[in-house]
């Protein structure tokens, strides 16, 4: 009997299925992207309408008219201006119509239900739709890959890096590699793992063509969510103290928060003019600062993107601490609700976000502005070029250079830098465990250079190159 119904049960959706139902991610989303959301995003919404993301196709805009009503294509206002014969305000405005199999598709999708098949409403189309498959990685490589991305696995002697479209995991002790995990852009640029281990959030592309934001699971070494997607690399990446919330910061100078638990875009936000090469959450997680190229830190409210303020201590006109220097790194402290950035030039900076946005108050409270200005401390490093990552361990900060030195500085500035590791060779990032215990830099060379914290002593190195690397040697540094 309960065969037989099966039979019958699996017969009648076959029957009422003759072709398989459009797909909106599939199907539909490419078409709005590529023809509608030019005109219809976040800052430009013409009409009053938006088609950025799922849920905003179904607003109204100014018209007041239902865009899309689920089952009903004639109620539609959006199927409407796509098939109307005037041509003054059929949409595509301005341009061509879209194809009669293109419509054809926007017309089952609405009479099928006008259904999410996958992803998240609020998930930019451009992500929903854009995210990539990646080609699988080479096996072995034939030569190794300047590394530009480090991060230790949480509670682990292992450390993740930069690979090509993936990332390879290596135990620091036997310098062997022990996992691949792949696709992922063709170049990755950070990589940040959630406290528990159990997400790693990557971040990476082609400059001037393609960048993404991915989450991985890292129990089955697969992408679980594309936060973003954008037309140019994303550069850095930060996560809240508490994991809620990960920024990602892009090559074309946008910043976006994204919700970890949802795995949804919260905001995103252009004030800066240059790659956004540093982001770190305040410990209350209010803020975000964000270091460009461009000189400036800006300071955005996690809960909105709006800008609070603008640190503007790496470009100053007069006085002992004057240049312009693109920043490099940015990091909140541990205890008080102070920033730091650094990149070209002799010190770090440190301020607060209050301060800096008093000091930048308007031409009116001129008189008080001179009072307040300059509350910024500078901490001289001693590297000889410009700081490419700082880590704030043991109360004390270290800092890497361009060259693979490492400097270790007080935050409060009372006691002068040591360097701890004179110029080795040309670094783009180092990573420290969570015990700061050790330190480790990414060279171009490909080479992983493990020292002790303290004292400084190389432990290890090892060059890590999937298929060749023969794990750890014993030259000395
Ligand atoms: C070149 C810019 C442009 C493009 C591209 C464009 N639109 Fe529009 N759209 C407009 C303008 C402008 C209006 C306001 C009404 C008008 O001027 O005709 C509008 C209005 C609308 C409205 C009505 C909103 C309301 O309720 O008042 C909908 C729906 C719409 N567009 C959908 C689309 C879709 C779907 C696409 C892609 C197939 C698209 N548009 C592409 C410019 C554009």
């Amino acid at each position: 009997m309960l065969n037989i119904l099966t039979v019958f049960i699996s017969v009648a959706v076959v029957q009422s299925a003759p072709t398989a139902a459009v797909s909106f991610v599939k199907d539909v989303a490419p078409i709005i992207v590529r023809r509608c959301t030019g005109c219809h995003g976040e800052k430009i919404n013409l009409g009053g309408y938006r088609a950025d993301t799922f849920r905003n196709m179904f607003k109204p805009g100014v018209s007041g008219l239902t865009s899309v009503e689920p089952g009903r294509p004639e109620g539609s206002n959006l199927l409407r201006l796509v098939t109307t014969k005037i041509e003054q305000v059929r949409m595509p405005k301005s341009d061509s119509a879209l194809t009669t199999t293109q419509v054809g598709l926007i017309k089952r999708w609405i009479l099928e239900g006008a259904k999410l098949d996958s992803g998240n409403p609020n998930t930019l189309l451009r992500s929903l739709a854009g995210a990539r498959v990646h080609p699988a990685a080479p096996t072995s490589y034939s030569k190794p890959l300047p590394v530009t991305a480090l991060s230790f696995v949480p509670n682990s002697n292992s450390i993740a890096v930069s690979g090509y479209n993936e990332v390879t995991i290596w135990d620091t002790v036997t310098g062997k590699m022990i996992r691949r995990i792949g696709n992922l852009p063709h170049w990755i640029k950070a990589i940040q793992f959630t406290k528990d281990g159990s997400k790693m959030v990557v971040a990476g592309g082609t400059p001037g063509e393609y960048g993404e934001v991915a989450v991985i699971d890292m129990v089955s070494g697969k992408r679980m969510a594309v936060l973003g997607v954008m037309s140019d690399a994303a550069f850095s990446l930060a996560l809240s103290a508490d994991n809620r919330y990960a920024a990602a910061g892009f090559a074309d100078a946008t910043v976006q928060v994204y919700d970890l638990q949802k795995l949804e875009l919260r905001w995103s936000t252009r004030v800066q003019s240059d790659w956004i090469t540093g982001l770190s959450f305040s410990k209350d997680g209010r803020f975000v600062v964000s270091g460009s190229r461009d000189t400036t830190v800006k300071v955005l409210e996690v809960a909105t993107g709006e800008l609070f303020a603008t640190y503007a201590g790496h470009n100053r006109q007069i006085g002992k601490y004057r240049g312009q220097f693109p920043v490099f790194s940015a990091m909140f402290d541990s205890t008080s609700g102070d920033a730091f950035s650094a990149g070209a030039g002799e010190w770090i900076q440190r301020w607060n976000p209050e301060k800096a946005k008093a000091e930048a108050g308007d031409a009116g409270d001129m008189e008080e502005r001179f009072a307040k200005a300059g509350h910024a401390r500078y901490l001289e490093h001693g590297l000889l070029d410009a700081v490419y990552s700082m880590h704030l361990r043991n109360g004390k900060i270290y800092a890497t250079s361009l060259q693979g030195a490492i400097s270790i500085i007080d935050p409060q500035g009372m006691v002068p830098f040591r360097v701890l590791v004179p110029t080795v060779e040309s670094s783009f990032v180092s990573a420290m465990p969570e015990d700061g215990s050790k330190i480790v830099t990414g060279a171009f060379s490909g080479t992983l250079r493990i020292y002790d914290s303290s004292s400084g002593a190389r432990i290890s190195q090892f060059v890590a190159q999937p298929g060749q690397s023969t794990g750890i040697k014993t030259t000395r540094r």
